[in-house]
């Protein structure tokens, strides 16, 4: 099969309104994860809506055990590399760990500097008790995404990860965030692991895009963290919401051990991988290999 590189959407950049389109019209959004170029490129190239620069990156391409300790400095290095990638996807940048719980003055901050590295909006976790963060960042002209149910920065608090929402008051506490987070002048929310129905029954009941990553079908748009469809996941981590798209994982460690093989079996680098120069050239500095051959001492040049 052929991949075309060419975009097969609209080349124009999503925006907050076209994203309110698209859930007027009952169009999914296709949402993923991105922290480096070539990934936002080729998400950009498949037509992706949304990129999420997330804090997953400490588990992703940082291999941390959580999301708990990455920190800001190093998520702007990938929201600027995803940002010069995604030339028409709208790009979130996740808010870190302690990056907006501390102050509202923290919150407006670092969110700026998301938005001085290219991204579209910020996403933040947790609900009421984060809704003065959001007015804050949403006051200072930025836009923001919520996140809740399972919120990976509050694992202590939910005990590892769990799926949230699996009642109806359960659902109906999800719902009254999401409700306070609308208030507050979140754009967006998104539910993360929740039951369809749970997620169907909050959705139903907002005015604004409602995007799900492990909450079914019945939502504005999916998430996805691109390690988990590409198949290049390392870790121990297995949600039931994850279904692979591609074996990366094979395809990288196959590549590495087909190289390694063509060195040590001396087929690479072949003459095509070689610079050729002038044959007189060539004839001159092969003769000259053949004469007086010896390694040069400490100290001596040889010609
Ligand atoms: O960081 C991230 O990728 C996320 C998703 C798991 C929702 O926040």
């Amino acid at each position: 099969m052929t991949v075309s590189t060419e975009p097969r959407h609209s080349p124009k950049k999503v925006t907050i309104p076209a994203l309110v389109a698209m859930r007027a019209r009952r169009e999914a959004a296709v949402f993923v994860t991105a922290y480096d170029y070539p990934t936002a490129v080729f998400a950009d190239r498949a037509g992706v809506d949304l990129i999420l620069v997330g804090d997953s990156a400490a588990m992703t391409v940082l291999g941390h055990p959580n999301t708990l300790s990455i920190t800001m400095t190093e998520m702007l290095v990938f929201a600027r590399a995803v940002a010069r990638g995604a030339e028409r996807a709208f790009v979130v940048g996740d808010l870190p760990f302690l990056s907006y719980q501390v102050s509202s003055q923290d919150a407006v901050r670092n969110a700026g500097a998301f938005v001085a590295a290219g991204c579209d909006a910020v996403k933040c976790e947790g609900g009421a008790r984060v809704a003065s963060r959001v007015r804050a960042i949403a006051d200072a002209g930025i836009a923001v995404m919520g996140h809740l149910g399972l919120t990976p920065q509050a694992i202590g608090q939910q005990g590892g990860y769990r799926v949230q929402g699996k009642t109806l008051e359960a659902a109906r506490a999800v719902l009254a965030d999401a409700i306070a987070l609308r208030d507050a002048g979140a754009f967006a929310i998104l539910l993360e692991a929740l039951p369809a129905a749970a997620a169907a029954f909050v959705r139903e009941r907002l005015d604004i895009p409602v995007y799900g990553i492990g909450a079914g079908p019945h939502l504005d748009g999916q998430l996805v963290i691109s390690h988990d469809i590409l198949g290049s996941f390392v870790g121990n981590i297995h949600p039931r919401f994850v279904r692979r798209f591609a074996n990366l994982d094979l395809e990288t460690t196959g590549a590495f051990r087909a190289y390694a093989e063509a060195v040590r079996g001396g087929t690479f680098p072949a003459a095509e991988q070689c610079y050729a120069i002038d044959a007189d050239e060539e004839r001159a500095i092969q003769e000259a290999r053949c004469t007086g051959a010896q390694p040069a001492r400490r100290g001596r040049i040889h010609a």
